[in-house]
């Protein structure tokens, strides 16, 4: 993963949330990434997810640099390559717990 500048915008004003990262993470290997709330970790986590996308430089998956992927190509790679918790569940609150699941298991087939 090289990543020169992920930009977020708010308002006009530019916020560089990844700046100069370039890192390397072998097959099988366990990583842990740790940093201050605000430096950044959920941006990597959801561009290697396939969530969110880099706004320059490139993230190489299996030798694939997944920035040029199109929608449906992440989908795929989302379906076949990622496992993700997120921090805050993302459950949708008017469904119930069993309704939660089955929403997920549909989302996943597509
Ligand atoms: N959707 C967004 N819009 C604007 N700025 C954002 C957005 N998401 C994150 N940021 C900013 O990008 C920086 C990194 O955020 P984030 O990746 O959530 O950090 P961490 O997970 O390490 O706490 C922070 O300055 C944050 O305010
Ligand atoms: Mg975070």
């Amino acid at each position: 993963m090289n990543l020169r500048r992920s930009q977020y915008k708010i308002g006009d004003v530019p916020i560089k949330a990844l700046n100069g990262v370039d890192f390397t993470i072998s097959e099988g290997e366990f990583v842990v990434i740790l940093g201050a709330s605000g430096a950044g970790k959920s941006t990597i986590l959801n561009i290697l997810g396939g969530m969110d996308t880099a706004t320059s430089e490139q993230v190489f998956v299996n030798g694939e640099d997944i920035t040029k992927f199109n929608e449906k190509r992440l989908t795929s790679y989302r379906g076949e390559n990622v496992g993700f918790v997120f921090q805050f569940y993302n459950l949708t609150p008017n469904l119930t717990a069993l309704e939660n699941v089955e929403f997920a298991a549909e989302v996943c087939k597509i």
